[in-house]
């Protein structure tokens, strides 16, 4: 029987080649000469492995997308509990009518993007990538609106709606004007549909200039059924309704290509990586370093070895604290976070702070749930260090101006993060813009597994970082005398990672580039303003955030009902919201509550979804469907 050679790895496990057993090294250079004359022609030659098959490549339905939309016609009753087809499109998801009309969208006035900052190209890699031939082209690279430019007559210090730079800022900013102190505009009678309602959420054309027909929009339309139609999850059904899912901000779910790619990886690829001179270690590495070439891609990361992958962004933010953190942190040292942080990006800060004998500072917010600018500043000390805060409040949708807060940071020689977990499913994200040292995001949220999170970290700062966690693939070489760590990114991903789910993130961000983040940001953005406008219309309810720059989040508390009791209304009628504190407890006292009731948007959510909900919570407001007590 033959014995398997021990086999050399990048742990440098294995050891000299027992006598009378083939050399392993010069197999691996045959196999890789093999395979390099196979058709596929595709080998990288620095690999004694084979090229890969390809992955599936998934038809989106956005590619047989549907021209112009027709108006929207009332939501059908609740439908019988039947099978519905995914593949067909049959059923809610199916009607095409659901989104926000095109007719509105053609209305608009065109914005001229700004040239994006200038990146990098695709970043090197010292791997073959599989993943380059992804069938999921991306769009072209986004146009990031110069924060600077967008409102110059705008005091330094006030914080407004600049990130997006899209139309119906102002719309948002003109609804939420004034509700910062629990004030209710004067809304109209009904919400509900959207032709009823057109002035407000899309800029009305001027005398001058006639709106442009349905199918003459002056930029693409957004498909919001074919997008639906690649998420098999939204033909469910609860409680005999269709699914409304709008507790995004606490996961996002996943459009068939992702659930293909993680099918796919475990039917032909499994395999562990970096670590043996077979054909599926092959093509599993290259399948997961792919992945990490696409988040930089992703993130405008300068190289892909500023890509570590984790579990999330709360073991992202321990990690940093528990690396950068325990070498640079010191007695006496400061640490500034701000008052809207989840808990993720506080507890770990503590833990430090705790530990050195360093102080937390907080940055407070506006009755709006803005951050103050001005007050920040006043923060930053010779003794700060590092200075983390979240790009989007989970609890309450506020967009964060983190480019000003990581440029003032650095004046005073601190170190940035940036938490993105709830930022980058909804804008274009460029760390170099931002110009964050770290830089932390969750693939579940952004269309990808659970499981599998980012940090982007400067490659001098990971650099100089010692790992947190020892064990295989993050050394060079191991005595029982001294251990020598790998460079980033492997030096902090110690042991067997989760390869599968991080191939199915860089799908889930092909996806998204698919789409075009620009596409999807307007779109939310529109369907924020209607939605603000519908729940405005709800009597005794109280929006809990109304900074004027807000992505997503609609947080809100009704009279006379507990958020909980809100939410398991809600949950009767199909529609699925978090109700609770939102793991983000010291914000929402701010605003005195403990819990509030939080739907939270994505693109594939629709107007008529929107207008169910308002009409569940009006009912609820009328006691119609209030329980006894
Ligand atoms: N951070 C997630 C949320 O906001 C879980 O719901």
């Amino acid at each position: 029987m033959t014995t398997v050679p021990s086999t050399p790895t990048s742990d440098g496990v294995g050891g000299a080649v027992p006598a009378g057993l083939p050399d392993v090294t010069l197999l691996a250079q045959l196999a890789g000469e093999f395979f390099a004359a196979l058709p596929s022609g595709s080998h990288d030659a620095r690999l004694p492995f084979g090229a890969p098959p390809q992955p599936p490549q998934t038809e989106l339905a956005l590619a047989n997308r549907a021209p112009a939309l027709a108006p929207a016609p009332a939501r059908p009753a609740a439908a019988p509990d039947e099978a519905v087809d995914a593949a067909t499109g049959t059923g809610r998801g199916a009607n095409p009518v659901y989104g926000v009309p095109e007719a509105y969208a053609a209305a608009l006035p065109r914005v001229d993007s700004p040239e994006p900052p200038r990146g990098p190209q695709a970043p090197s890699s010292p791997y073959y990538f599989l993943g380059e031939a992804s069938a999921y082209p991306s769009t072209a690279p986004s146009a990031l609106p110069s924060q600077k430019d967008a409102s110059p007559d705008v005091p330094e210090d006030r914080v407004t709606a600049r990130s997006f730079g899209l139309p119906g800022d102002a719309e948002l900013r003109a609804l939420l004007a004034g509700l910062g102190d629990g004030k209710r505009e004067q809304a109209p009678a009904s919400s509900s549909s959207l032709a009823s309602a057109p002035a407000f959420y899309f800029l009305a054309p001027s005398d001058t200039e006639a709106a442009p027909a349905i199918g003459q929009s002056p930029r693409p339309a957004f498909d919001v059924q074919a997008v639906r139609r690649d998420f098999p999850i939204l033909q469910e059904r609860v409680n005999g309704r269709p699914l409304i899912w709008f507790d995004n901000a606490a996961t996002t779910h996943k459009p068939q290509a992702v659930i293909d790619r993680l099918a796919y990886f475990y039917q032909h690829e499994n395999s562990n990586i970096h670590r043996a001179a077979h054909e599926l270690a092959a093509r599993a590495t290259d399948a997961y370093e792919g992945a990490r070439n696409k988040v930089a891609r992703f993130l405008g990361a300068a190289q892909t070895e500023e890509i570590i992958f984790v579990r999330g962004t709360t073991e992202g933010i321990n990690l940093i604290a528990k690396t950068w953190g325990a070498q640079n942190v010191g007695e006496g040292d400061e640490i500034i976070v701000s008052h809207l942080e989840h808990h993720a990006n506080i507890v770990p800060w503590q833990q430090l702070a705790a530990a050195k004998g360093a102080k937390i500072k907080v940055i407070p917010v506006d009755d709006s749930g803005q951050l103050r600018l001005d007050e920040y500043r006043k923060l930053l000390t010779s003794r700060t260090k590092l200075v983390s805060v979240t790009q989007v409040s989970n609890a309450l949708g506020t967009v964060v101006p983190v480019k000003e807060i990581v440029a003032e940071a650095h004046r005073f020689g601190a170190v940035a993060v940036v938490d993105g977990a709830q930022s980058v499913s909804h804008m274009r994200v460029n760390v170099q813009d931002i110009d964050a040292d770290f830089f932390v995001f969750s693939g579940h949220k952004i269309f990808g597994p659970t499981g599998i999170g980012v940090v982007y970290g400067k490659r001098d700062i990971l650099e100089a970082m010692p790992p947190w966690q020892g064990g295989g693939n993050m050394i060079a070489d191991v005595t029982f005398e001294k251990t020598v760590y790998h460079g980033a990114p492997t030096r902090f991903e110690a042991g067997t990672g989760n390869i599968a789910d991080a191939v199915g993130l860089g799908a889930a961000l092909d996806y998204v580039e698919r789409i075009g983040l620009e596409n999807i940001a307007r779109y939310e953005h529109d369907l924020l303003v209607y939605a603000t406008r519908g729940l405005l219309t709800v009597p005794g309810l109280t929006l809990i955030g109304t900074a004027q720059d807000k992505a997503s989040v609609l947080s809100f508390v009704l009279e006379g009902y507990r958020p909980e009791e809100v939410g398991k209304a809600l949950n009767e009628e199909g529609i699925a919201v978090r109700s609770g504190h939102h793991c983000a407890q010291p914000i929402l006292r701010r605003f005195g509550q403990e819990a509030t009731v939080r739907p939270s948007l994505a693109f594939y959510n629709t107007c008529e979804e929107v207008d169910t909900l308002v009409a569940v919570l009006k009912r609820l407001a009328g006691n119609t469907g209030r329980k006894a007590s």
